[in-house]
């Protein structure tokens, strides 16, 4: 089983768009889910709900996936440990855990349990400075930790990246069109551990309390008359997701 908590030390930093989008890619693998949320405005915890009150005109909406459920946090390590415990018991695949905004103990406990830490991170000035904490609250969290104790993975992940920062980090010469600064944020994150995968800005993921887990979205839009668009649309969405996942395998292999 892989757990994995998702952090960073701001909120609107993208962390339960991107517990979703791992989701979605991993029950398209045919894994079983468990998702945790342990952040105070409980996004996460009510995907369920707002995809069940979501109107949807058109396709049919699929049913949620049995392959998928979403727990409250226990309120202790002990409390958390049992409930891996029992997770990899059922049979659970992947568990990820979201996390509230800020640098809190209870945080770094869910991280001290996880096989990788990841930090959503947008590539733009205006949030380097919290990406960068993140970073080195990672750096502080391993040093605090006895020599030779385990310690997760950490990686960066490039989120909502518009189209010229996808330029400028995977074409040769797209560097120089970007203003500097934002250069010099893109360049900054990509020395941090990061996975090998940027994950655009899209309007489907914005949506994603809306539309559910992408795999069943796309194929109920696909079945729909007229849903072709939307559901190509939802399926470059999951493709991404599934480099996400695959990057995640290398890290922390199953
Ligand atoms: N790749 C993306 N494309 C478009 N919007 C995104 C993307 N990633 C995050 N967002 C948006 O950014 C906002 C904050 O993201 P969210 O995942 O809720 O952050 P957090 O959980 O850290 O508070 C949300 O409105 C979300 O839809
Ligand atoms: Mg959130």
């Amino acid at each position: 089983m892989q757990v994995i908590t998702i952090v960073q030390t701001k909120g609107g930093s993208g962390k339960t768009t991107t517990a979703m989008l791992i989701a979605s890619a991993a029950l398209d693998a045919g894994r079983r889910v468990t998702l945790i949320d342990g952040d105070v405005n409980a996004q996460l915890g009510r995907w369920r709900d707002s995809f069940d009150l979501a109107a949807w005109d058109g396709p049919k909406k699929p049913a949620w996936p049995d392959a998928l459920s979403i727990l409250s946090p226990p309120d202790s390590v002990q409390g958390l440990l049992s409930l891996l415990e029992s997770e990899e018991a059922a049979g659970t695949d992947l568990v990820i855990l979201d996390t509230r905004p800020g640098t809190h103990a209870d945080t770094e406990d869910f991280c001290l349990l996880s096989d990788l830490v990841l930090i959503p991170a947008r590539p733009v000035y205006a949030e380097w400075e919290m990406t960068h904490r993140a970073a080195l609250w990672m750096d502080d969290l391993r040093a605090s930790i006895a020599a030779g104790e385990r310690f997760p993975e950490v990686r960066v992940l490039v989120i909502d990246a518009g189209p010229k920062i996808i330029d400028a980090a995977t074409r040769d010469g797209g560097m120089s069109l970007l203003p500097k600064r934002d250069q010099d944020v893109l360049m900054e994150i990509l020395r941090l551990d990061h996975l090998d995968v940027i994950v655009p800005h899209s309007k489907i993921l914005e949506q994603l309390g809306f539309h559910g887990p992408l795999g069943p979205a796309a194929a109920a839009n696909a079945r729909a008359p007229g849903g072709r668009l939307m559901a190509e649309a939802i399926t470059r969405q999951l493709e991404v997701a599934g480099l996400v996942l695959a990057g995640i395998d290398e890290v922390i292999p199953r």
